[in-house]
């Protein structure tokens, strides 16, 4: 299947509970490529009903979202928009996102980010969208600057990968 076919059917919506085990499934697979993402795979053991639960949590919290890709009905990505809890930091919201490894660098990161975007716009309640990234991961930082992200600080040998071996946290930020 040629890149452009795969994007092409591609349907972007919003997540819902019975999507918990294919999100979980991408979500443990990519955790364990162990390149990008601050978690390990011995300290990810969520089961399916946690992520049930998270899942209904977010969908209940309307400055919170959870927006799919789904490809031939399979989800093949999904981003997630968090918010806080504390008055001063209502405004602001941070973003995960993932794509399953088939599947990147066919435009389906730039479509999710999109939506969650415009979301964020239509949502009062939202000015800020933040997020943390690993300094060596240039797709995804790429992605986000082509998306009008721009970098607020770096947080120095944020993450230690292995003895003698650190990688700096870009923060970047864009307002909406
Ligand atoms: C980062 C990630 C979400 C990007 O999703 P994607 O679907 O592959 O990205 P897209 O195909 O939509 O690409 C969108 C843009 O990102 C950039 N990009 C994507 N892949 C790239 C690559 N391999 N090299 C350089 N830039 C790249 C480009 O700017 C691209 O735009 P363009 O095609 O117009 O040039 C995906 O690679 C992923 O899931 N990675 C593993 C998990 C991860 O790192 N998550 C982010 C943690 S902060």
């Amino acid at each position: 299947m040629s890149g452009l076919k795969k994007s092409d059917k591609c349907n972007i919506r919003i997540g819902k509970i019975e999507d918990g085990e294919e999100i979980l499934h991408i979500q443990s697979t990519v955790i364990a490529e162990d390149e990008y993402l601050i978690t390990v795979s011995e300290e990810f053991n969520n089961t399916l009903d946690q992520q049930r639960e998270w899942i209904q949590k977010l969908l209940e919290n309307e400055k919170e979202n959870l927006i799919v890709a789904e490809i031939d009905g399979e989800v093949v990505g999904w981003i997630v928009f968090q918010s806080k809890n504390k008055k001063r930091l209502s405004h602001t919201g941070s973003f995960g996102m993932m794509i399953s490894k088939n599947f990147r660098g066919l435009g389906i990161g730039k479509m999710l980010l999109n939506e969650l975007i415009g979301w964020a716009e239509n949502n009062s309640l939202i000015e800020k969208i933040s997020l943390g990234v690993f300094s060596t991961n240039h797709s995804a930082i790429s992605l986000y600057k082509s998306m009008g992200f721009v970098e607020e600080g770096r947080k120095i040998k944020e993450f230690k990968m292995d003895e003698n071996e650190y990688i700096d946290d870009i923060l970047m930020y864009k307002l909406v």
